[in-house]
């Protein structure tokens, strides 16, 4: 399990620019100035590449939400809206990147107390002896409420083959407090589509919870290589001549490899390409190392991974 929290110390607190709310929100753009939700949005536009559909989702949520405090203010009667939520796509789509800035939205929005995200899957939630789930899915819910619990390959909580299996308990539990305590807790669930729809249609009361389906589709190669740039610019790296040529063929040869698993195949790929300069550069013991070099990730980091020598490697 683990708790991710996008809160910065000292940054809780709005920013020095935005006035205290003197009055209640009247119009959107008070209560986008007041929540700061605006940044957030724009971050994600800009942070983040590709994944059109799934930013315009995000938008209608957070329109919703904008809404529902407008109606507030006039004592308008409405439930809380339900903003559990489902996931779908292939590993490295960006959904555990998108459902911590969802946490930041739902937060910023006043939706949830505090806003972190706590990622689990089946183990963390089912026990292996009877007795065991209760405590265990409880505690989890316990450190989830006040932000997101995102539940990671969720249908491995049902195993139809096994009469007596555990997830069923947790998957109750799950229920009553999605139900009950959906003020202050938003659940994720996440995973490959065919895999949840089955899910789905084993558990309709899990089905009908969640209100919004995001699927994630896989990038395009020109949507990774951009990530794979923002991915060295971030970590003061860039591609030298003709590695940003040698990165695109990687990317093309790698795709069609098995384990392919989009921006995270991106994101090992150029670990292991950082680890080639850091060689190269080890065995020139003499010369004094400029700004450059250190930063330069060359064409021949990238052409001798093992992609472009080897038609059955998997995993370089
Ligand atoms: N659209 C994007 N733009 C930039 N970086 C991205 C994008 N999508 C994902 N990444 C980066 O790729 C990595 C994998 O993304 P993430 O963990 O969110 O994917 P995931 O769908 O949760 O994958 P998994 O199924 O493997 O858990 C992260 O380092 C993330 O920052
Ligand atoms: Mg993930």
């Amino acid at each position: 399990m683990t708790t991710l929290d996008y809160r910065i110390p000292g940054q809780a607190t709005a920013s020095p620019s935005t006035p205290p709310p003197a009055e209640p929100p009247r119009s959107v753009d008070e209560v986008l100035a007041q929540s700061q939700v605006e940044s957030v949005l724009a971050e994600l536009d800009r942070d983040l590449i590709g994944l059109k559909p799934v930013k315009q989702r995000i938008r209608d949520i957070a329109a919703l939400l904008v809404i529902d405090r407008l109606r507030q203010q006039f004592g308008l009667q409405a439930q809380a809206p339900s903003l559990h939520m489902c996931f779908t796509g292939n590993p490295g789509t960006g959904k555990t990147t998108v459902a911590l800035r969802m946490a930041q939205i739902l937060h910023r929005l006043g939706y949830v107390r505090k806003g972190h995200l706590v990622a689990v899957t089946r183990d963390d939630l089912v026990g292996q002896y009877i007795g065991h789930t209760a405590p265990k899915t409880r505690e989890v819910l316990k450190k989830a409420m006040g932000g997101v619990l995102f539940i990671d390959e969720a249908y491995y909580l049902y195993r139809p083959e096994n009469e007596r299996d555990y997830g069923q308990e947790a998957i109750e539990i799950l229920l009553q407090v999605m139900e009950n305590q959906r003020d202050d807790l938003v659940v994720i669930l996440a995973g490959y589509k065919a895999r949840m729809d089955t899910f789905f249609q084993s558990n309709p009361g899990l089905n009908s919870r969640i209100a919004h389906h995001i699927d994630f589709p896989d990038y395009q190669p020109a949507e990774l290589l951009e990530i794979g740039e923002r991915m060295l610019a971030a970590q003061n790296y860039e591609f030298g001549t003709g590695a940003r040529e040698a990165f695109d063929e990687y990317l093309a040869l790698r795709i069609r490899q098995p384990h392919f698993a989009n921006a995270r195949s991106v994101r090992n790929a150029l670990d292991r390409a950082r680890l080639r300069q850091a060689s190269r550069l080890y065995a020139q013991r003499e010369r004094a190392l400029t700004r450059e070099d250190l930063t330069t990730i060359e064409a021949a980091d990238i052409r001798a991974s093992r992609v472009f020598a080897t038609s059955d490697a998997t995993n370089h």
